[in-house]
């Protein structure tokens, strides 16, 4: 079921399907992500916005146990994927996740991708695999390219195809990090497109993005990540439209005009009013 932004909590408010309490991680020396607090509820889904190198990754990939916390915890669909005695594929097994890279095998038809690991993770039998993933190429809008290789299609069905091949794993939920950033401007929208149906269908998705027009539609709640910290969270109207924090601001403005110079914020003279 999807929440709404501002709605009070249900009474039976159902446990988070991700819950992350002071996670922090580090390489050698250097803090990437201090402390981080973040719930995703059921049907819940989350953009996540923020500069280059503010973390936004790192947090995705600690989610899906990609890196390992330095310290915190982590909880997916109720397994605490911090503890040391979990079973990490398990847990993988319920994430699906979408890169800005495809990684398509490029030997493989589209349904060879999309069977593959449904046959060797799943154990699936051919044909119920084959049923699953022409299902998730309808819902991508790719039913007629099953037999086609990656090469033959543009980077948005390749982007859609990943989005099945993930599907077909039936996960709880769906990381996404930048998926429509390495493509033409012109097949962005295809993909945006199919993961706004998917969060319709009250899929929990968690979503690194740089497209603030999907992040405003879509988003439950936008959460705004600088050096390595959540500097606010909200609604989507309340963080894009009226921030609270001079970071925010000045990150939004930036996306708004990207020519401007990072630094202190100017305020432009006004010219002398006209005697
Ligand atoms: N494996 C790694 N080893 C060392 N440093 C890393 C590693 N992965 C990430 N970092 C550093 O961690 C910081 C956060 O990186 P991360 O990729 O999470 O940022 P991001 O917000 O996703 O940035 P972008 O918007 O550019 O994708 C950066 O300073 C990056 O250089
Ligand atoms: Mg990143």
């Amino acid at each position: 079921m999807r929440t709404h932004p501002g709605s009070p909590p249900e009474p039976s408010t159902p446990p988070p399907a991700i819950e992350i309490r002071g996670l922090c991680k580090s390489f050698g020396n250097k803090d990437v992500l201090s402390s981080i607090d973040l719930d995703v509820a059921p049907g819940e889904v989350v953009c996540v916005i923020g500069p280059s190198g503010s973390g936004k990754s790192t947090l995705l990939r600690c989610v899906s146990l990609l890196e390992t916390p330095s310290a915190g915890r982590v909880v997916v669909n109720g397994t605490e994927v911090t503890a040391a005695e979990v079973d990490i594929d398990r847990v993988r097994r319920g994430v699906g996740m979408v890169f800005q890279h495809f990684n398509l095998f490029p030997h493989l038809t589209v349904l060879g991708n999309l069977t593959l690991a449904q046959r060797r993770v799943l154990r699936r039998g051919r044909k119920e695999a084959e049923r699953v993933a022409r299902e998730n190429l309808d819902r991508v809008g790719l039913a007629d390219r099953a037999d086609d290789y990656p090469a033959r299609l543009s980077g948005g069905q390749q982007q859609r195809v990943a989005i099945a091949r993930a599907l077909s794993m039936e996960p709880r939920l769906m990381l996404f990090d930048e998926p429509t950033s390495a493509l033409d401007p012109e097949l962005v929208g295809e993909v945006l497109a199919v993961m706004r149906r998917l969060a319709l269908d009250g899929m929990t998705m968690m979503v690194v993005t740089h497209e603030m027009g999907f992040a405003r539609q879509v988003a439950d709640r936008v959460v705004f990540m600088d050096a390595g910290t959540v500097i606010e969270e909200g609604g989507p109207a309340q963080v894009l439209e009226a921030p609270r924090h001079e970071r925010t601001r000045r990150f939004l403005s930036r996306l708004l005009d990207p020519l401007t110079v990072p630094g202190p914020a100017r305020t432009r003279q006004e010219p002398a009013p006209a005697r």
